[in-house]
C-alpha cells in the first residue's frame, strides 16, 4: 500500500518536494456503543485497514487535494478554506480549519489520500482521514501538537465540516490503538488502558450490510440530544448530574419516564450499555470470552429496540447467527443504520457461516454480503519520510 500511495504521489504532484507518508487505521468497537457521548466508557481497537495520507510542503498559499478512491482533486486557498459540495474533502479541510482556529499558521501544501477502509461500512474511514491528516500537517509544519490534541482536533473537524455530533471513540481509537490490544476508554476523564485481546481458536469476522441509510447523521444527532434532554430532567432534581454516566435507573423512573416514554427508553438503554462494558472488561479480565459474547447479543437488543438505531439489514445478521453455537457473541456496530456487525466466532466456522449467509443475505435484500477477518493493529504512525533531492 505504502509504495502505491507514494507511486501515485509523484504521478499527481510530479513537482513536489520531501513527502511523508502517515497510516491512520479504521476500528472497530467491542462493546459499548453510543456511550461516549455521554461520558462513559468504550472499548474500542484499530484494525488492519487502514487510511494513508501523503503530504508535501509547496511554496505558495494553495492547498491540492487528490483522493485516490474518487480520482478527484479539489484546490482551495488556505485563506479561503471552507466546506465543499465535494464531501471527501471535508474531512481533510475540516482538520486544517479547526488548526488555523487554534493559531497556527498552515501553509500551502500537496494531499493525496487514499487507503483500503471500505466507505460507509462504519469502520469510521472518516475518523481515520481526518487522524491521518492531523498527524501528516502536524510533522509536516512542525506543530508540536500531542496525540491527544491531534485527536481532538480530528473530532472537532467532524462536527464543524461533517455535521455529526460524535463522540471522541473513534477518532480515539485510530490514533491510540496497540496491536492486540482493546483500549478501555473512559470517555470523562479521558484515561485509557491497554487490555489484551487473546481470542485463541477465535477471530473477529465483520460483516458488511453495505447499506448505509441518508439520515444516519442527523439521527445520530438526534439521539444525542435525547441523552440531553434526559439528563437535563434530573438535573433539576440532581444538580450534581452532568451526564448519563452519574444516572441511575431509578431516577430515570422518577423523573424521566413520567415526561417521555421515548426519551426513557434511550436513556435506558445507554445506563444500562455503560454498566454492561465495564462487566465485559470484567470478563474480558477473566479470560471469560463467552459471557463478554453474551452481552454483545444483549448489547444488540438495546441498539434495535430501545436506542433504535439498527435496522433490517443489521438485524437479520445477528439473528442470523444468534443460535450458531460456533458464534460466541455478535451485535451491530458503531453509529447504526448500515455498516457492518461485528463477531466473535470460531475461526474455523467462518467460511461456512459467510457461505451461508451470502444467498441468504442476497435473497432478503437484493445486496451483496462482504466480509472481513479484521486483525488488531497499531494506530496512527508515520510510515516513510522521503527527502527529494531539489525541492521545487
Ligand atoms: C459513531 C461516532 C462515535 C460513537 C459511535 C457509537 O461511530 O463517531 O463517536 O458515538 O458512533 O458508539
Amino acid at each position: 500500500m505504502e509504495s502505491k500511495i507514494a507511486d501515485q504521489f509523484i504521478k499527481i504532484y510530479p513537482a513536489a518536494g520531501d513527502r511523508l507518508i502517515v497510516r491512520s487505521p479504521g476500528r472497530i468497537n467491542i462493546i459499548g456503543e453510543h456511550t461516549d457521548y455521554n461520558d462513559g466508557f468504550v472499548l474500542p481497537a484499530a484494525i488492519d485497514k487502514a487510511v494513508y495520507v501523503a503530504v508535501s510542503g509547496r511554496n505558495d498559499e494553495e492547498i491540492h487535494l487528490y483522493a485516490g478512491d474518487y480520482n478527484e482533486s479539489h484546490v482551495v486557498n488556505t485563506k479561503a478554506v471552507e466546506i465543499s459540495d465535494k464531501h471527501w474533502p471535508n474531512y481533510i479541510l475540516g482538520v486544517v480549519d479547526q488548526l488555523q482556529k487554534k493559531g497556527f499558521s498552515i501553509g500551502g501544501f500537496n494531499l493525496l489520500i487514499d487507503g483500503d477502509v471500505p466507505l460507509g461500512a462504519g469502520l469510521s474511514s472518516s475518523a481515520a482521514v481526518e487522524c491521518a491528516t492531523a498527524f501528516a500537517l502536524n510533522e509536516l509544519f512542525g506543530l508540536g501538537l500531542s496525540k491527544l490534541q491531534m485527536v481532538q482536533t480530528a473530532q472537532k473537524a467532524e462536527h464543524t465540516f461533517a455535521g455529526v455530533m460524535c463522540g471522541i471513540m473513534d477518532q480515539f481509537a485510530s490514533m491510540f490503538g496497540k496491536k492486540d490490544h482493546v483500549i478501555q476508554l473512559d470517555c470523562r476523564s479521558l484515561e485509557y488502558e491497554y487490555v489484551p485481546f487473546e481470542l485463541k481458536d477465535c477471530k473477529i469476522l465483520l460483516l458488511n450490510t453495505n447499506v448505509k441509510h441518508s439520515l444516519s447523521s442527523s439521527a445520530y444527532n438526534e439521539r444525542r440530544q435525547q441523552c440531553e434532554q434526559g439528563v437535563a430532567w434530573i438535573k433539576e432534581h440532581h444538580p450534581e448530574v452532568s451526564s448519563l454516566r452519574d444516572v441511575s435507573i431509578q431516577m430515570l423512573n422518577e423523573y424521566v419516564l413520567p415526561k417521555d416514554a421515548l426519551i426513557y427508553k434511550r436513556c435506558k438503554y445507554i445506563v444500562e450499555e455503560i454498566q454492561r462494558l465495564l462487566q465485559g472488561c470484567a470478563d474480558l479480565q477473566q479470560n471469560n470470552v463467552e459471557a463478554l459474547g453474551k452481552k454483545m447479543f444483549r448489547t444488540h437488543e438495546g441498539l434495535s429496540r430501545e436506542y433504535e438505531v439498527s435496522c433490517e439489514e443489521l438485524d437479520f445478521l445477528v439473528d442470523a447467527v444468534k443460535e450458531n453455537p460456533d458464534v460466541i457473541g455478535a451485535r451491530m456496530m458503531g453509529g447504526g443504520f448500515g455498516g457492518c456487525t461485528i463477531n466473535i466466532i470460531k475461526e474455523d466456522a467462518i467460511e461456512s457461516l459467510v457461505q451461508k449467509l451470502k444467498p441468504l443475505y442476497k435473497q432478503a435484500f437484493n445486496k451483496e454480503l462482504d466480509y472481513y477477518i479484521a486483525s488488531i493493529e497499531n494506530g496512527t504512525s508515520l510510515v516513510t519520510q522521503t527527502v527529494v533531492a531539489s525541492n521545487v
